[in-house]
């Protein structure tokens, strides 16, 4: 079977773009592969969270995850931070990558003119830290959204220098989704990715309550509508119709397509729609992932069997490695 590796950082409530983007592949993924999924803590550590809201974010992100569908029968689940390999692949990788196309990352830029004085070692070097999630396990197909496609051509690249200068080692990982391209959720207000961070009311969170859905979804940014039959779609209402491809029936949609090219299309009956279809598929997930987090014992057992595997697995990785590397003494 392929192996397949994904994580998520625990930086807040999930939101339909990880669901979308990741979880919805990985649900479909662990019928099919040799799956790891993880929580990506230390990735999370470029901002200097409260260690005690870090620890709830992961005992959250495992939660929502197993309430998504992913089942820690099928899948090797854990917290990064469990796995002190990835942090002795990720010192060996660091040693290929260099400062200049590291600075070049569209998202390492986009941190720095957020946060001009935080600027930190981690948050430059994230990409080979990713690259040690995956390598370290030799995965070859990575689910993930559309915004980490970059992250994944530097993977290659490092895998690649790896294998040119010590010899083979690691297959190169490519990014995957069921379907064809990598999802982009939009946020509602049409401004940019949907993300933990962004604007709250533009974003939809897996832990919402129903009212919240229908009012957030009411607001979502439209328009007046079509001028011309059949024109293409700006962005944002792309966006609504992506989504209700994601939770309600084919037929409704085809009903709003052909409104929509008719140009007699009405919004406010397409929000109402998208606004039900949504509280029926986020609700249960919502619920579920309360129970859940509250257990504390369950998901315990679930992170050390997960880490007990993903170690089993690395350690080999680090052992030829090393021996590749002519650094194997002990
Ligand atoms: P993170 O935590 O930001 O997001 C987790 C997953 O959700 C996807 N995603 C989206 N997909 C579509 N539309 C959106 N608006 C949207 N927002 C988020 C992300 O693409 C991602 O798949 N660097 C990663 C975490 C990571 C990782 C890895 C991933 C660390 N190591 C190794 C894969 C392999 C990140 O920050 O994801």
């Amino acid at each position: 079977k392929e192996i397949v590796v994904s994580g998520i950082r625990s930086t807040g409530i999930l939101h339909l773009g990880n669901y979308f983007g990741a979880i919805r592949n990985y649900i479909r993924m662990q019928e099919e592969f040799n799956c790891y999924f993880f929580v990506a803590d230390w990735h999370s550590l470029t901002t200097h969270p409260d260690p005690k809201d870090l620890r709830g974010n992961v005992y959250r992100v495992l939660a929502e995850n197993i309430a998504s569908g992913l089942d820690p029968e099928k899948v090797t689940l854990y917290v990064q931070s469990d796995i002190p390999e990835i942090a002795e692949l990720y010192l060996l990788l660091n040693m290929m990558a260099y400062k200049g196309e590291l600075e070049k990352v569209p998202t390492f830029k986009d941190k720095v003119r957020q946060n001009p004085d935080n600027v930190n070692a981690g948050l430059l070097t994230y990409p080979v830290l990713m690259t040690a999630d995956i390598l370290v396990q030799r995965a070859v197909k990575v689910p993930v959204g559309k915004d980490q496609e970059q992250h994944l051509e530097m993977s290659r690249n490092f895998a690649q220098r790896f294998n040119n200068r010590y010899g083979f080692l690691f297959p190169e990982p490519f990014p995957f989704n069921y379907g064809d391209d990598l999802v982009r959720i939009m946020s509602l207000d049409g401004n940019g990715k949907m993300s933990k961070s962004e604007n709250e009311n533009s974003t939809l969170y897996l832990n919402d309550t129903d009212d919240a859905i229908r009012n957030k979804i009411k607001k979502a940014k439209t328009d007046s509508g079509p001028q011309e039959e059949n024109s293409e779609k700006p962005d944002y209402i792309n966006n609504l119709f992506t989504l209700m491809k994601l939770v309600s029936t084919p037929d409704t949609v085809q009903f709003f397509e052909e409104a929509f090219n008719k140009c007699n299309i009405r919004y406010g009956d397409m929000k109402k729609q998208l606004g039900e279809d949504m509280v029926a598929f986020i609700a249960p997930i919502r619920e579920k992932a309360a129970a859940i987090q509250q257990d504390h014992a369950y998901l315990h057992r679930i992170m050390r069997e997960g880490a007990d595997k993903a170690r089993a697995t690395a350690s080999q990785t680090l052992s030829e490695a090393r021996k590749l590397m002519g650094i194997n003494f002990y």
